[in-house]
């Protein structure tokens, strides 16, 4: 039998299943930039309603704007093998970016870019209520908490709940930074199992 937490748990992810279900909508037919002119998809992000741990990268690259799937490309492929690393199953997180569209020639979004799409970000914060969200890369470091500096800051969580790493791109220019990028997931684990852990208490 089900105990009162867990169908209590259960009530509250489908119900924010429901509404992720909605901002996706929204998201997937969204003109509010011009990045919607070239689009093939839009890319929402993926993962459970109520994941504790919050992947945030930069904006859709080729793969993913033809799959309408977040880090489906090198860059994925690269994430996939650092959560593996680090304990961490794809599928118990949700993975989003900065920007749901593709940037054309994957260039930086630019402000206006950011600012359209901030307010998609803000509500799956919002909705999904992760333990921990990770900060992958400058643009999503810099959307968040308007600092950059990635190199400096990887490692430090922000507000106790944001936390900075390199962006799994970065990792593919710089095999090296593999292994900063798995421990700052690592921590992100820990930091997400711990909180769990307080709240059963
Ligand atoms: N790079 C990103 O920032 N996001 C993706 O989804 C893919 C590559």
């Amino acid at each position: 039998m089900k105990s009162d937490q867990n169908s209590e748990r259960e009530g509250r992810s489908s119900e924010s299943r429901d509404s992720l279900k909605s901002l996706n909508e929204e998201i997937r037919s969204c003109t509010r930039c011009h990045l919607a002119d070239d689009r093939t998809k839009a890319v929402p992000g993926e993962g459970p309603g109520r994941a504790d741990i919050l992947l945030v990268g930069e904006a859709p690259g080729r793969d993913e704007d033809l799959a309408g799937r977040p880090f489906v490309g090198r860059a994925g492929s690269i994430l996939d093998r650092c959560l593996n690393d680090a304990g961490i199953d794809r599928s118990e997180v949700f993975i989003a970016n900065v920007v749901k569209c593709r940037p054309p020639g994957n260039r930086r979004p630019k402000k206006d870019e950011v600012e359209a799409c901030r307010p998609y970000l803000k509500s799956q914060i919002e909705l999904i209520q992760p333990k921990v969200v990770c900060l992958m890369g400058n643009a999503a470091t810099k959307a968040i908490l308007d600092v950059e500096g990635v190199t400096s800051l990887r490692g430090q969580v922000f507000k106790d709940l944001f936390l900075v790493t390199f962006h799994p791109a970065a990792v593919l220019r710089n095999g090296n930074l593999k292994e900063d990028l798995v421990s700052d997931l690592l921590a992100a684990r820990e930091k997400a199992e711990g909180s769990r852990a307080l709240h059963q208490k």
